[in-house]
């Protein structure tokens, strides 16, 4: 042990000394961020996680000292006890604490530093593997550290949040069975009993039911949850949820709730109020105006169905795709006719095409025609209709996407995007959170007559669209419910299905027959039979909301520890081999795929 930590302690941070503190005895510890030699005196920035304070080692004050700071380098960790003096007509303005200097008296050397890969700074040009192999020295810079404070805070804002509003926090397993929430499991094959597997949770959604069956009425969890899926940008193999669940309620009762959490945390870690009540939106019509169930709402710009009309054109492609039973539809781009080159309205069209359209047609409204590759097709009537339905003005660009409701919707959702981006109209700083409401219960696309959950199996179908079930599942709506900021799922949820009877009508109709039924979700049916009350919650997705919180775009600068794209941890190196004795003992083979 440090001699020098038995006989003094760390006074202040490294971020709290001001011109108040001149002429007191302090004692600080932290890494060098840097070092100076200026003949006679060195300087070195002493960093910790709540700011730098400037260190003067003075021959004058303290020869040793002196002579011993000379073989300071970047990342050494050190002690440094001395007097505070004023900087006078030399404060940095850039400092919080540049008002004054530490005259360092004594220096202990805890531990000296490799020459970092990259420099601890508030901005890096270092490639994120890099910043990823070397996480601890990433942690060390500014703006990951103020995303981690950010994420500490919300999490005890939520504990008290809802500690406050009558909510248990219990835990669920992490080792246990498939829950179905759509992605891959990851599983852990069991040493006791060869061929079985444990499941990672995707979600505690079973346990979080079963906990209401057992009468704790409101549970929440801070909890991990694990999907083996597609990465992107908001995504990650683990990750976190607010997760809750609550018995007797309504929709209507999870909203207020959820509400007052999210005003709790832009109030309290932000100092913004994001107003009383949070909009809402049936998913149909989110749909339609926006082509997406989480609409950026930041900005206008609806798209329009205009299949009624363009049917009377000569555009053949339009025809095709409406006599096969898709869509057209078109967003007028509101002044980019005037405002986009050709080069960036096919950029545009670049956006449709990689989300799955076959082409995006297009025309600009001039002052006296309207030009472009669809221009030839329309009639004058045609392009009154156009005009009156998109609200055409000299100047406008009018882009058409004709496809199956999928693809027409997901291609010009995206490309409302990138027009709204484009024209500047997305508030960087703008908050619009919306909920999205009656969900259907299935998706719209079946398999071979199987249908697939929107949200889950255990969402309760709407009341009025209960005697739908049977004759068309398709058309049946779910009282389920996402939580959506500026584009963003932040969290979905539900009310569930209480009785076990109209659960067993649901796995059937998601094609589980009544054995794969009992042998996935027994259990659960099972506890439905035990006087299960009628209950329903939601979950957050908690780095999605400290993502929208800090204002990053990358779910890794939220997360201290997280996956690459291809889900590796590239500071462990995990996934790895392991042991062949251990498989042995598990009994796993494995049998690797073949190199091509
Ligand atoms: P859902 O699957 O919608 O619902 O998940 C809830 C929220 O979790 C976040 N989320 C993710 N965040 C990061 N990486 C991922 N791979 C990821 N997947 C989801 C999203 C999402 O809105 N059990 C239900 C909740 C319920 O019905 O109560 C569930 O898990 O922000
Ligand atoms: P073409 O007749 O193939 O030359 O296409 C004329 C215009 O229609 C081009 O600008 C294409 O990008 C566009 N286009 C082609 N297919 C579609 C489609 N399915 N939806 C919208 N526009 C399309």
């Amino acid at each position: 042990m440090s001699q020098f930590l038995s006989q003094f302690k760390r006074t202040h941070t490294c971020g709290e000394l001001r011109a108040s503190h001149v002429g007191e005895t302090a004692v600080l510890m932290g890494w060098v961020q840097n070092y100076r030699d200026h003949g006679g005196c060195i300087f070195v920035d002493l960093r910790d996680r709540f700011g730098i304070t400037q260190v003067k080692f003075d021959p004058a004050v303290d020869a040793d000292a002196h002579a011993r700071a000379d073989r300071l380098r970047a990342e050494w960790v050190v002690a440094v006890r001395g007097k505070v003096a004023s900087r006078g007509s030399n404060t940095n303005p850039n400092l919080a604490t540049g008002a004054i200097e530490l005259e360092a008296s004594q220096l202990e050397i805890f531990n000296s530093s490799k020459t970092p890969p990259f420099q601890i700074s508030e901005h890096t040009d270092a490639n994120e593997n890099l910043r990823l192999k070397y996480r601890y020295l990433d942690l060390r810079r500014r703006p990951l550290q103020d995303n981690l404070v950010m994420r500490h805070r919300v999490a005890q804002l939520t504990r008290n949040y809802l500690s406050d509003n009558g909510f248990l926090e219990l835990e669920t397993p992490i080792l246990t069975k498939s829950t179905p929430e759509g992605a891959r499991d990851y599983l852990v094959p069991s040493r006791v009993h060869p061929g079985q597997f444990y499941a990672l949770p995707q979600s505690p959604q079973t346990f979080k039911q079963i906990f209401m069956v057992a009468g704790y009425d409101r549970y929440f969890q801070i909890c991990r949850c694990f999907r083996d899926e597609d990465l992107r940008a908001d995504r990650q193999p683990e990750f976190t949820q607010i997760d809750l669940e609550m018995s007797f309620v309504t929709p209507e009762d999870i909203f207020s709730l959820v509400g007052g959490l999210l005003r709790a945390c832009w109030r309290e870690a932000k100092g913004v109020d994001i107003g009383a009540e949070i909009p809402r939106i049936t998913y149909r019509e989110a749909m339609d105006k926006y082509g997406i169930d989480r609409p950026d709402l930041r900005f206008g710009l609806e798209l329009k169905d205009v299949g009624d009309i363009v049917a009377k054109s000569d555009f053949q492609v339009f025809k095709s795709v409406l006599a096969s039973g898709g869509l057209v539809k078109a967003l007028n781009a509101k002044g980019g006719g005037a405002a986009l080159s050709r080069a960036e309205i096919d950029k545009l069209g670049e956006v449709a095409t990689r989300y799955g359209a076959k082409g995006m047609a297009w025309v600009k409204i001039l002052k006296d025609a309207w030009q472009g590759p669809a221009a030839k097709f329309f009639s004058d009537a045609v392009k009154a209709e156009l005009t009156e339905r998109c609200d055409l003005a000299e100047g406008d660009l009018l882009c058409f996407v004709a496809d199956s409701f999928k693809v027409t919707n997901d291609a010009l959702a995206h490309l409302r995007l990138a027009v709204g981006d484009k024209l500047g109209l997305i508030d960087p700083e703008g908050l619009a959170f919306v909920w999205v409401t009656d969900f259907p219960l299935f998706e719209e696309e079946t398999e071979g007559g199987r249908y697939f959950s929107k949200h889950h199996p255990f969402t309760s179908p709407a009341p009025e669209d209960m005697d739908k079930l049977q004759s068309a599942p398709g058309e049946v709506r779910a009282l389920a419910y996402d939580v959506v900021l500026n584009g963003t799922e932040l969290g979905g949820g539900s009310i569930r299905i209480h009785d076990q009877d109209v659960q067993r009508r649901i796995f059937e109709l998601l094609g589980m027959g009544h054995d794969e039924a009992e042998a996935k979700f027994g259990f659960l049916l099972e506890a439905l039979s035990f006087g299960t009350p009628p209950h329903g919650g939601l979950a957050l997705g908690m780095d999605r909301l400290i993502m929208m919180l800090a204002g990053v775009d990358s779910i890794r600068d939220v997360i201290a520890f997280p996956k690459t794209q291809k889900a590796t941890d590239l500071m462990t190196d995990a996934p790895n081999e392991v042991d062949p004795a251990q498989l042995q003992e598990l009994h796993v083979a494995v049998r690797k795929p073949a190199a091509t």
